[in-house]
């Protein structure tokens, strides 16, 4: 057919016209054939993030990207199936706590998670710190880890969603993440494909996320929840704060630590023993409040507030450790590097960076923070790159934290060898996205809007 061939698709979505359901079909599965080229797809990709996606052709392209792999029947679990999934951030490491927490309150929880993405990490890879750790189970393999602990998670693989992998992959370092209609196929397909009954997302709005504004977050969101409604999933949204690191961490071994030390219920005003400020609790409470809307969509509590108290309970008393301890185990992970984060990729090589002049942390421009990562090799610039585990930042201040002149603002943990002319010039480029005033600026609430 003569509509149907890469050019004319590029060219319709390029002109700013529809593409129909067969050619977003036709797209999807000659890309997993392997018989469209990366370079055709990735002009598609690009035609969708200057001309967007009407609601049936991102219906369709998620479909299509469903349809690519297989769609797990989670029917032999017993209980209600609830995930959660972030629109992604800087920082963002809830689902490492959120996960083990929401099974030991009570649900099943078959988490799907990604890879890192632009400048944001990915829950797969900051797992995969962990030796051994196995995030691509067989279905027969995610029922049995189900069973036993309540909670597993997983990536995309040849047999499940494969479109989101191979797409995510290429969007990763083309410049197309930041596209809401590729945004929302991408997680809806994962979730749909895992087989969860219902979803809660964590949308994400300010500097250390895709969606710079509140505005653009709700549009996200809701077009979330319709494409969710439409292929029968019970959901709902959350806009969230993203306009600094959530916690302290930033970096794959470092951010599992944390999470490890908060589910430890470990004293949170340090990290791997490394002095933070006066224990801000943003990671912790989200956590929480995310938790307690999976339990309330799952009903096994009757409302958010018995919801909240449940959950911190599990949190409090080392059920939702167990539960984390119990999935490295049946994944294959070290349990024994778990037990001792310290033996974790660490880097020796640290330095600190202090501020400037004296006063208030009023502003971060997040998304430097993460791009810094990706340059000292703690992230991906292109599809083969691997990731240096080790390397990130600790914070010692949050936004609205008074800082002394040349007080630590963060300890970078480095690769071995480093060009002192690089690190000079990444210390410049980290002052450039902070802004330090005279006077304390409110940051905004944690929590924006609940859709
Ligand atoms: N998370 C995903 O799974 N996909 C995206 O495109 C963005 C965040």
């Amino acid at each position: 057919m003569l509509e149907i061939n890469p050019a004319s698709i590029i060219q319709t979505k390029r002109d700013g016209k529809e593409n129909s359901e067969a050619q977003i079909q036709w797209m999807i599965q000659s890309f997993i054939k392997g018989e469209v080229a990366d370079y055709q797809i990735t002009a598609w990709l690009m035609a969708i993030y200057f001309q967007g996606m009407t609601a049936s052709e991102t219906l369709a392209l998620t479909k299509a990207m469903i349809q690519s792999g297989e769609r797990y029947d989670l029917n032999q679990i017993s209980g209600v199936k609830i995930d959660k999934h972030s629109t992604g951030g800087v920082g963002d490491k809830v689902s490492l706590i959120l996960a083990p927490l929401a099974a030991a309150c009570g649900l099943k929880v078959p988490m799907m998670s990604g890879r890192g993405l632009g400048f944001t990490g990915g829950t797969l890879d900051k797992l995969e710190c962990i030796s051994r750790f196995n995030v691509g189970l067989t279905y027969d393999l995610l029922m049995q880890v189900l069973h036993k602990v309540g909670f597993a998670m997983i990536g995309q693989s040849e047999n499940i969603v494969p479109a989101d992998k191979k797409l995510y992959a290429l969007r990763d370092v083309t410049g197309t993440v930041e596209c809401i209609p590729l945004i929302a196929a991408s997680i809806l397909s994962k979730k749909v494909a895992e087989g969860s009954d219902g979803l809660v997302f964590d949308v994400k709005v300010g500097s250390g996320a895709f969606m710079k504004t509140k505005e653009k977050a709700k549009t996200l969101a809701k077009t979330l929840i319709r494409l969710g409604k439409n292929l029968e999933i019970n959901c709902r949204a959350l806009l969230t704060q993203m306009e600094q690191p959530l916690g302290y961490a930033v970096g794959h071994s470092l951010e599992l630590i944390e999470c490890i030390e908060i589910l430890k219920n470990e004293d949170h005003s340090k990290i791997l023993g490394t002095l933070v400020t006066s224990g801000s609790g943003d990671l912790k409470e989200l956590t929480i409040q995310l938790t307690a809307h999976m339990l309330e969509l799952g009903k096994i509590s009757r409302n958010l507030k018995e919801a909240r108290q449940l959950a911190y309970k599990k949190l409090a008393d080392g059920s939702a450790w167990k539960k984390f301890l119990a999935m490295v185990q049946e994944q294959g992970g070290s349990t024994d590097q778990v037990l001792n984060p310290k033996t974790l990729p660490l880097t020796q090589n640290t330095c600190v960076w202090k501020a400037k002049k004296a006063g208030f942390l009023s502003q971060m421009h997040t998304e430097v923070i993460g791009k810094i990562l990706i340059e000292l090799g703690g992230g991906r610039k292109k599809v083969t790159d691997t990731i240096d585990y080790r390397i990130g930042f600790i914070f010692h201040k949050k936004l609205g934290s008074r800082v002394g002149q040349d007080e630590p603002l963060t300890t970078v943990f480095l690769p071995d060898a480093i060009n002192p002319q690089i690190l000079d010039d990444l210390e410049s480029y980290f002052h450039s996205a902070l802004e330090i005033t005279p006077q304390r600026k409110t940051s905004s609430k944690l929590i924006l809007e609940v859709i």
